[in-house]
């Protein structure tokens, strides 16, 4: 007879089930803290991550970054730790045994449906492939842990006959798994059905010693399935980490059990965990911070409030003071995407088959996100960029004519890009664009109007001489010299050549580097003081309108000063200056710092 009121093992899926289904990359520094962090709280049981075709798995195609870290080869030579990883075939597993796993998980479902759109196969293949994974890790001295998803239901075929888990169970038992982990993968059982699936098999002599309790949360069922089943004889639970989780071939599913929720239910009843409730908190507290999600663990929530948690430290020694931004999505469908990480605000073009061409009613939302984000005082950075293989190949001109050249460009058409050239020009914001591929027409102008560029060393921009001819009308804002070179030498500008031009800040030259490279960026300008970066951008602006004009040096030397000068950080200040429109900008300086201010800093014989 079981003790009444053993201890449970709590396995830990977060990192990998936590995080698979979560759309923007999370850094592998902040999944191998994740771990240790988790490690910290007591668990002696957590799932590493998965070694699957990154294609299925987006999110953790960096497992093998993740295995060869040294903070997580150190955790492989703690005794008496299981740090499972997940794989669906050898290729995995042989992967896996290059960066020395002690454990992997096999994952087979119950039901036909899942199975395909999960794994690609069968229910029948999938357990061939899970016995011939099986038998080659036990011949290495891997421990193979087991998985049936689908235990009620399946999200293509319906409920699930109790039998069909019963089978896949015996099978993983026969191939050696030390242990089931028993997957409502679409979070729909409920307490009564927990335990008529546990009396059941155990009515078929499976012993519960045998299996663990995965359950999803959809239904909010999640923490009383868990004590339904503890109550059947069930020790053993995997949980997530403030509800992290989620399989993306099971849509609506919702994450694991909260590890907090799973935590707190057990102690209070006076049933031991090992684990450290307050730092599980602190975990969950600071991983929901890390992805911007909202922290799915009541009781984490509860006693983050009980106990003053809510703001914690963000950074500790073992995490860069300044990490990169984490991206969570505003808008996700349609022409126009749009994230935001912290004070970063990111606009995606999307229309990649048609070469990003913008729109009328692109050019509108447009507009109306820079305007919005140039007025939010909680932003500093606004980022444009854009899907595929081309950045912008210019304003679409009607259906007919996607590509048309700019040169046709009448003056409806002009107008309402210009005024987001304009207010891109007039943002108090730092403006950022990160080419992803060739622009031409207005796809240069809108590169060009940024503050600073990234771009990958593909990408070249491509000018019309009638767009020259245009020039005089301002839509662009496009820098002189430059447009001229470009247009009656060579029509299409190089990375190198707009960098020698200091058009670019840096190049790179694939996808992942553009992204490393934003993130830098915005890592370095967000350490910067506040309203340096904008003063510096006025710097630049004026500089580039007024040369040669009279007072210019007067000017600069003005704004050298407030550069300068300790804490220029008063936002109405900079909003004085973006009224200042060309033939003012003398008297808006003025205003704003008064005539007769004396200089600390001289510009001239610089
Ligand atoms: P496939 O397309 O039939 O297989 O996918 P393939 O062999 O043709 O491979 C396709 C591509 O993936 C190839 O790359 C392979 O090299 C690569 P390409 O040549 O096209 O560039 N590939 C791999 N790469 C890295 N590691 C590997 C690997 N295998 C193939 N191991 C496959 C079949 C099984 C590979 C695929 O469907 C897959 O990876 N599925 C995994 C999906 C997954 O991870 N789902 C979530 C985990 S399960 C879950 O969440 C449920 C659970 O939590 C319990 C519950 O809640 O119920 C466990
Ligand atoms: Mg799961």
């Amino acid at each position: 007879m079981k003790d009444p009121r053993g201890a449970v093992r709590i396995v830990e899926v977060g990192p990998r089930d936590g995080l698979q289904s979560i759309k923007d990359p999370v850094p592998t520094r902040v999944k191998v803290e994740l771990i240790r962090r988790l490690r910290q709280t007591g668990l002696r049981t957590i799932e590493l991550t998965s070694v699957v075709s990154p294609r299925a798995i987006p999110q953790l195609a960096d497992c093998r970054d993740v295995l060869r870290m040294e903070d997580i080869k150190s955790l492989q030579r703690e005794p008496n730790l299981r740090l499972p990883v997940l794989v669906p075939n050898i290729k995995g597993l042989d992967i896996a045994l290059q960066y020395d796993v002690k454990e992997v998980a096999v994952f087979v479902s119950a039901t036909e449906g899942f199975s395909k759109a999960n794994i690609n196969c069968t229910v029948t293949e999938g357990l061939e492939r899970a016995r011939n994974i099986a038998a080659k890790a036990i011949d290495c001295g891997l421990a193979v842990r087991g998985y049936v998803s689908c235990i009620f239901s399946d999200p293509f075929d319906g409920s699930t006959a109790p039998s069909a888990v019963l089978d896949c169970v015996r099978a993983l038992q026969e191939m050696g798994c030390y242990e089931i982990s028993l997957g409502d993968t679409l979070g729909v059982g409920c307490p009564d059905k927990v335990r008529s699936l546990l009396a059941y098999l155990e009515g078929n002599h499976i012993s519960l010693d045998l299996l663990a309790g995965h359950f999803h949360d959809t239904y909010g069922q999640a923490v009383a399935n868990a004590w339904e089943a503890y109550n059947c004889g069930l020790r053993v639970f995997d949980s997530s980490i403030s509800g992290l989780g989620g399989c993306p071939y099971a849509p609506g599913a919702k994450g694991n059990v909260a590890t907090e929720d799973l935590a707190y239910m057990f102690h209070n009843a006076g049933i031991d965990t090992g684990l450290d409730m307050l730092k599980l908190v602190e975990t969950g507290l600071w991983i929901s911070e890390r992805l911007s999600r909202e922290n799915a663990s009541r009781a984490g929530i509860a006693l983050a409030n009980t106990y003053g948690l809510v703001s914690l430290p963000r950074h500790t020694e073992h995490m860069p003071s300044n990490p990169a931004p984490l991206w969570s999505p505003v808008k996700s469908k349609g022409n126009l995407l749009t994230y935001r990480a912290g004070s970063n605000f990111k606009i995606v073009l999307n229309r990649p088959k048609r070469g990003n061409t913008l729109t009328q009613n692109m050019i509108a939302d447009l507009a109306r996100i820079i305007e919005n984000c140039s007025k939010d005082p909680s932003l500093s950075n606004i980022i444009i960029t854009a899907t595929g293989r081309f950045f912008c190949m210019g304003v679409n001109l009607g259906k007919s004519k996607p590509f048309v050249p700019q040169d046709a460009f009448s003056d409806l058409q002009v107008k309402p890009f210009t005024v987001i050239l304009e207010k891109i020009h007039r943002s108090p914001k730092t403006t950022i664009v990160c080419l992803n591929g060739p622009a031409f027409g207005g796809g240069v102008d809108l590169a060009i109007a940024c503050d600073v560029g990234i771009r990958i060393r593909s990408a070249t921009l491509i000018l019309s001489e009638a767009r020259f001819k245009q020039g005089e009308n301002a839509v662009s804002g496009l820098r002189g010299a430059f447009t001229r070179n470009t247009i009656f030498s060579t029509r299409s500008a190089t990375a190198e050549r707009l960098n020698s031009l200091g058009l670019m800040s840096e190049i790179v030259d694939d996808p992942r580097q553009l992204q490393d490279g934003l993130d830098n960026l915005l890592v370095r300008l967000n350490c910067s003081k506040s309203a340096k970066p904008r003063v510096s951008r006025e710097f630049a602006r004026l500089t580039r309108e007024h040369v040669g004009r009279e007072g210019q040096a007067a000017t600069l030397d003005e704004i050298v000063f407030q550069i300068t000068k300790p804490d220029v950080d008063r936002d109405d200040d900079m909003e004085v200056l973006h009224g200042g429109h060309s033939d003012d900008w003398k008297r808006a300086l003025k205003r704003v710092w008064g005539p007769g201010r004396q200089r600390r800093t001289s510009m001239r014989g610089l």
